[in-house]
């Protein structure tokens, strides 16, 4: 804890960058091994701080978990528990996908209430009501949601009010089990459920429909572990695809399918970046200088909220006005706040950020508030003038994989060292 990074701007960057397996596939697919016993594989795991509280969460339900090199081994023959604690859950929300596999193995699970976050309130009705229309019976108290099905799964409808990448996965995970036919209307449809029903039917599932908005589930009863490899990254591939376009480039991601940003990439061409797609690699360079643009954040396929604050750093020195509208999340511009530190002329006006393009940054003392916003944090310091200081690399170390060494390598001037 407590360690900071430190940038000093200016820098050409270019080169080739490999991404991880995705964060936000592995957390669940690590969760979906609880339903089969015996010893499931998953490769491209990212060897990140989430990981490692999502792996003690497995291993106090009594499962084992072996970490290889990218890889776990998770052995669930013995689970002794259905029973997540609060300290794990408070850590990372990411535990709540527990839930759907707890009941599927067991009938009940006692899963502790997350806690909100810096990024908004976090919620959980749809979750608790789609889990109640397949017969999931819920009380909460002490702060633990207490989950059983005295009368067994029962296949329904479910049409989900927003289409939450969270209740859609718990679902998916409580349905296969469920008797008959389960159907998720309004899914979620990003490419990290579609890895996650892909493992499941890989362990004896019958999904149907996943990265549409209607799947359609038949309910099965016998599942058995299996060797799966995650998904590419399509956030860190995006991280990286900024930093190209702030710093110039040609910057390469490999490891990552080019569809999954399609958006993305769109806006990067919007914004003057030349963009080359081929098989699992995307290049951007820029030469000339950033336009602005209007950002929408929606669930997939539209514009991804955990690329919003990359995004808003290449509109803080576009030749013009742009505006960002976060719909995903409640209160994610918190680091808008830093940014206008370095010197970027932000205004937001409740879900809008509107955002006046300068010519520079100029680096300074900034905290990482969440995630996504603290990999930004580190962003505006390679093209600001002088001296960036990011402090909470916590956050960062949550989902990124050797973020300073990988943006060092592509000829960063950048190091992490103990806070002062
Ligand atoms: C997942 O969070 C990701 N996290 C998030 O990534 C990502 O931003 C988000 O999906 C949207 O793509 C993981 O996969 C671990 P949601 P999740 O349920 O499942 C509201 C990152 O930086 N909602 O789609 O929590 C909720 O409050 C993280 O990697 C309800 O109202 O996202 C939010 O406003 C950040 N009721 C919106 O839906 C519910 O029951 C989106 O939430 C559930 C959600």
């Amino acid at each position: 804890m407590g360690e900071i990074i430190k940038v000093r701007g200016g820098r050409h960057l270019s080169g080739t960058v490999n991404v991880e397996g995705a964060k936000n596939s592995a957390l669940k697919l690590m969760a979906a091994s609880v339903i089969a016993q015996g010893v499931t594989v998953i490769e491209n795991v990212p060897d990140i701080a989430d990981v490692t509280i999502m792996s003690e969460v497995l291993r106090i339900l009594g499962a084992t978990v072996v970490r290889g090199d990218h890889t776990l081994e998770i052995d669930t023959s013995y689970l002794i528990s259905y029973e997540t604690p609060y300290e794990l859950v408070a850590k990372m929300r990411a535990s709540i996908s527990i839930l759907g596999p707890l009941i599927t193995r067991f009938g009940c699970a006692k899963v502790a209430m997350p806690g909100g976050c810096q990024i908004g309130s976090r919620k959980l009705d749809l979750h608790i009501s789609g889990l109640q229309a397949l017969g999931v019976e819920f009380n909460t108290e002490h702060g633990f949601i207490h989950a059983t099905t005295p009368h067994g799964l029962r296949g329904a409808t479910i049409t989900l009010e927003f289409p939450s990448v969270g209740a859609t996965e718990n679902l998916m995970m409580a349905g296969i089990s469920a008797e008959g036919r389960t159907v998720i209307d309004n899914a979620a449809r990003e490419p990290e459920i579609v890895d996650l029903a892909n493992m499941l039917n890989e362990m004896g599932a019958d999904i149907r429909g996943q990265g549409t908005p209607v799947i359609e589930i038949q309910g099965t009863r016998d599942f058995v572990p299996c060797t799966h490899r995650t998904v590419g990254d399509r956030i860190e591939a995006g991280t990286f695809l900024v930093a190209g376009a702030l710093c110039g480039g040609p910057l390469t991601v490999c490891g990552v399918n080019p569809a999954h940003l399609d958006l993305a990439l769109a806006k990067l061409r919007k914004m003057g970046c030349v963009i080359e797609a081929n098989g699992d690699c995307i290049t951007v360079s820029r030469d000339k200088p950033l336009q602005p643009t209007d950002i929408q954040t929606l669930p997939h396929p539209g514009f991804p909220t955990d690329l919003q604050a990359q995004f808003m750093v290449l509109c803080a020195l576009a030749q013009g006005n742009s505006v960002i509208t976060e719909n995903v999340f409640e209160n994610r511009f918190m680091f808008a706040g830093e940014l206008t530190r370095m010197g970027a002329v932000i205004r937001i006006e409740g879900h809008h950020a509107l955002i006046q393009g300068i010519e520079r940054l100029s680096g300074a003392p900034v905290s990482s508030t969440d995630l996504r916003g603290g990999a930004a944090l580190v962003l505006a310091g390679l093209v600001a003038d002088g001296e960036t200081i990011v402090s909470g690399t916590e956050h960062i170390d949550r989902g990124y994989e050797c973020y300073v060494e990988k943006l060092a390598f592509l000829g960063a001037d950048i190091e992490r060292g103990p806070s002062a």
